[in-house]
């Protein structure tokens, strides 16, 4: 009896056992199905990550390739249609710098500075070449007929001169006649003289010339002058300035025009500044600075040009600053002026110190 109450009991526990086996494995079932889902949908996830990154770098990769080329068309390419578009500009006779405005330390901009720089001195070279040309077929074509004007005038003016010693003359209307002869034919010798100084091709002998003592007396020709139209005259002149090789009277010639100028251009009074410095190892500096007119840029770019003048007849012959270009040249040097309306203008010689070459009138010029 307890036997079978105990086998009646102990089915009764294997049927619970059994029933919480079952939910337990469900359980177990329904977690490791769950897992499995969330395993799969993981590896999907997964999947299709790894499946889009491609697609992703791919993108990534177009994108930076336009980046690139874009940025190579703006570095690179621009800048080489710029520089190929300039030099055809350039061969063309054109003279213009290239229009881009970036100054990096890159080898593109690095390339263009110097081509500019390369450019800009082609410019002052070609220009120095036509000044020259024209000045070498003026100055063949001038001396000849300096030469021969030159007896003729001299002529006129000792008959002239001879005529108003000549106490018989005592009328006076008569005397001012052949004094005005004597004016006008000394005007023309004076013409005369500069086309020949303009013209003359060969070097002039050089000596040691201090440049301070070729000032001061050139200065002492233009005193009546200065004073008399009330022009104060400085000069400042570096105490350890070396001598120069140059001729004297071609260094005066070449201030005396300067000094002309300035007073034509200041005829109620100003000041003349004339400085003197080392403007590198090679080269003395000269500045003749005036408080005068000033010269207009549409002057400017003629100043140096023979027989321009903006003077009238009588007064200007537009050879002053074509002679001291050319005889500047001579003496293996170059001119800047620079100028302002109505403030005044300064021309700067530069001349070298030391030896001058032998072909020192082809390497000089003159810049604005
Ligand atoms: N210091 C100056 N100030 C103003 N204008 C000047 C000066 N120097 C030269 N010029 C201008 O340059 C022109 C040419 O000068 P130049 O060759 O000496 O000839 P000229 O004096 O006979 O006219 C002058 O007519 C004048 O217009
Ligand atoms: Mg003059």
């Amino acid at each position: 009896m307890t036997e079978a109450y105990s086998s009646q009991q102990n089915g009764v526990v294997s049927e619970n056992q059994a029933e919480n086996i079952r939910i337990k494995g469900k359980a177990v079932v329904d977690f490791a199905e769950k897992l499995l889902t969330l395993k799969r949908e993981r590896i999907h996830r997964a999947l299709t990550q790894i499946l889009g990154l491609p697609f992703a770098f791919l993108a990534i990769f177009v994108l930076l390739s336009m980046l690139i080329a874009r940025l190579f068309f703006i570095n690179i390419l621009k800048p080489l249609t710029l520089i190929r578009q300039t030099i055809r500009k350039v061969s063309e006779g054109d003279f213009c710098p290239i229009p881009y405005h970036e100054t990096g330390e890159d080898e593109i901009s690095k390339l263009i500075y110097a081509f500019n720089r390369m450019e800009g001195e082609l410019k002052s070279k070609q220009e120095q070449l036509v000044q020259s040309r024209k000045i070498a077929a003026i100055g063949t074509f001038t001396a000849g007929i300096a030469h021969e004007l030159n007896n003729p005038i001299n002529n006129i003016y000792l008959t002239a001169e001879t005529f108003l010693d000549d106490r018989e003359l005592s009328n006076p209307e008569g005397r001012e006649l052949v004094s005005d002869i004597l004016a006008q034919a000394e005007r023309a010798g004076e013409i005369i003289k500069n086309l020949l100084d303009f013209s003359r091709s060969e070097l002039p002998s050089f000596t040691d010339l201090n440049i301070r003592e070729v000032i001061e007396k050139t200065l002492k020709l233009v005193k009546n002058q200065t004073m008399l139209t009330g022009i104060r005259t400085d000069i400042a002149i570096s105490s350890d300035l070396p001598n120069i090789q140059g001729n004297f009277r071609n260094l005066e010639q070449i201030f005396l025009n300067l000094f002309l100028n300035a007073i034509h251009a200041m005829p109620d009074g100003g000041a003349i500044t004339i400085n003197a410095s080392h403007s590198s190892e090679d080269y003395l500096k000269i500045d003749v600075r005036d408080t005068g007119t000033g010269i207009s840029s549409e002057h400017l770019e003629h100043i140096f040009e023979p027989f321009y003048t903006t003077k009238s007849v009588g007064r200007g012959t537009g050879l002053g600053l074509a002679v001291t270009y050319s005889l500047v040249k001579k003496h293996g040097g170059y001119i800047e002026v620079q100028s302002e309306l109505n403030a005044g203008t300064t021309f700067s010689i530069y001349l070298p110190i030391g030896h001058v070459s032998e072909n020192a009138h082809e390497t000089a010029d003159c810049r604005y």
